[in-house]
């Protein structure tokens, strides 16, 4: 489990803090998704998952370990994967499968098991065809694929991904948070996924809802989304499915009010006429 504690967080020099107060729990195998408007503190928030910065006030803990304990670094560093949207500064090879080995080669494995993990994590992004080709012919979509090949490589218990599937296509997103999530399934890996796309938290088993800093929101996608009036307060987008929901309620129909997927909400329309 990673627990934030009464943590706050000042980035140095600045006078309020860009996290506030925040206490959380990541189980292990969950599907969390942390939304929030830009400047809500959600980047921040990813780098003290795993100590990259550290708190001021309060504590982060990785499966106990507290990331102010400099000796537990580079194990809470191995368990928490973070990757963040611009896969140009986290690609560093001139060949793709060099790339995804470069995290397993640095843990000091076997070859035979490097190879292993290689292939299984471009598999999961389904990027087999891809091994040999260099990452800077590649789009931006392909490189955030590689890149988070590369952090599953590692095989972290947490991944936190922060934006990290923006430039990739709506097929592609679905296809690798569908993997990811055969991940979070079968090998009991949490996914923390960091994003302003309601459309990426549909599956998620709980939503976090940052703003100015602060927890302003947790919830469940199902209890959550048809608050069209709150997502909009906090800077968010609601669905197009409830947008077209208020459309026909201010017409004044009243039905549909927490319908989130488009087959329910024509069966509902057609039960209607
Ligand atoms: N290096 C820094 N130094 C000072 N202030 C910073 C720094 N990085 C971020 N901030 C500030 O901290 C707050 C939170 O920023 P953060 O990047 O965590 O937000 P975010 O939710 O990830 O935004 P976005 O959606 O744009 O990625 C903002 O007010 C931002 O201006
Ligand atoms: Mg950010």
């Amino acid at each position: 489990m990673i627990s934030l504690r009464n943590m706050t967080y000042f980035y140095p020099g600045e006078e309020l803090p860009a996290l506030k107060n925040i206490n959380l729990d990541v189980g292990e195998n969950e599907f969390l998704v942390i939304l929030g408007r830009n400047g809500s503190g959600k980047s921040t928030l990813a780098r003290l998952l795993n100590g990259l910065l550290l708190p001021i006030q309060g504590k982060v803990e990785v499966d106990g370990w507290n990331t102010a304990d400099a000796d537990k670094l580079q194990l809470i560093r191995q368990r928490v994967g973070l990757l963040f949207s611009n896969p140009d500064n986290q690609l560093i090879s001139n060949q793709v499968e060099e790339d995804v080995a470069f995290g397993p080669e640095n843990l000091g494995l076997k070859r035979s098991e490097i190879r292993q993990r290689v292939s299984d994590s471009l598999q999961q992004v389904s990027m087999e065809a891809y091994r040999k080709a260099a990452p800077a012919f590649l789009s931006g979509g392909q490189k955030q694929k590689v890149a988070i090949a590369g952090v599953m490589a590692m095989k972290p218990r947490y991944l936190v991904l922060d934006e990290a599937l923006s430039m990739i296509d709506p097929r592609g997103k679905s296809e690798i948070i569908e993997s990811i999530r055969c991940l979070h399934k079968n090998k009991g890996v949490s996914l923390i996924m960091i994003t302003h796309d309601l459309e990426e938290a549909r599956g998620a088993d709980r939503v976090v809802v940052l703003g100015e800093g602060e927890v302003k929101a947790i919830s469940t996608p199902g209890e959550l989304f048809p608050l069209r009036r709150l997502l909009l307060a906090l800077g968010l987008e609601p669905l197009e499915i409830s947008n077209i929901i208020e459309e026909i309620n201010s017409r004044g129909i009243s039905f549909g009010r927490n319908i989130l997927e488009m087959d329910k909400l024509v069966e509902e329309i057609c039960r209607f006429i």
